[in-house]
C-alpha cells in the first residue's frame, strides 16, 4: 500500500495544456459525430479522468460505459493478452463506439480490445488515446492527445502501483530501482 519507491520528475504536460488539448479533441469529436450519439467506452482505471473531461467537451448526447482489463503475467510488460475484469453493460451492436484509453504503449492491449469490440458488431469503432508512445503502432488511433517519449509517466489518471492518478498534470516518475 505504500507509495512506490522513486520520485516525481519533470512535468511533461501541464494542466492547462491538457485542458486545451482535451477541449480540441472534444470539438473534433463533436464535428465528426454531429449526426450520431457516440458511446464512450473507457478502459479503467487509467482513462477515467480523461474520459470525464473529454465527455464534457463533446457537445453531443453521449453515453458512458467502462471496461476493466488486466494483463496476464508481468504487469509492467504488456503481453497483449488481457483478462476482462469488468465487461461493458451496454450492448454495442449498431452503436458508434469510441474506445477511450489513457496511453497506448506497445499497442498490444489496444489491438486485443479492438478485436474484442469489433466482434460485437458496432456500427463504428474509433479509438481516442490521451497519450501515444512515440514509435507505437498507432495508425488505428484516430484521436491522439499527445505523443509521448519513452519515460514512464503518471498523473491525470495514470498510475504507478495505483498512486499519483490524482495529479492534474502528466509527470515523469523516476523509479528508485
Ligand atoms: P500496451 O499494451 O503496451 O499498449 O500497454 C498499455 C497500458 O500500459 C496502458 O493502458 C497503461 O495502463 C500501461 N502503461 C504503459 N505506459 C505507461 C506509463 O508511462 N505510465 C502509466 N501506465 C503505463
Ligand atoms: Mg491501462
Amino acid at each position: 500500500m505504500g507509495v512506490p519507491a522513486g520520485k516525481l520528475g519533470k512535468t511533461v504536460i501541464g494542466a492547462e495544456e491538457l485542458a486545451a488539448r482535451v477541449q480540441a479533441l472534444g470539438r473534433q469529436i463533436t464535428e465528426d459525430y454531429h449526426d450520431r450519439q457516440p458511446l464512450l467506452v473507457g478502459v479503467l482505471k487509467g482513462a477515467f479522468i480523461f474520459m470525464s473531461d473529454l465527455g464534457r467537451e463533446i457537445n453531443r448526447p453521449v453515453e458512458f460505459d467502462f471496461m476493466a482489463v488486466s494483463s496476464y503475467g508481468d504487469s509492467t510488460e504488456s503481453s497483449g493478452v488481457v483478462r476482462i475484469v469488468k465487461d461493458l453493460e451496454t450492448d454495442i451492436r449498431d452503436r458508434d463506439v469510441i474506445l477511450v484509453e489513457d496511453i497506448v504503449d506497445s499497442g498490444l492491449t489496444l489491438r486485443y480490445l479492438r478485436q474484442l469490440l469489433e466482434d460485437r458488431g458496432p456500427t463504428s469503432l474509433e479509438v481516442c488515446a490521451l497519450l501515444v508512445r512515440e514509435g507505437a503502432r498507432s495508425d488505428d488511433v484516430k484521436y491522439v492527445g499527445f505523443p509521448i517519449p519513452p519515460d514512464f509517466v503518471v498523473g491525470y489518471g495514470l498510475d504507478v502501483a495505483q498512486h499519483y492518478r490524482e495529479l492534474d498534470s502528466i509527470r515523469v516518475f523516476e523509479s528508485a530501482e
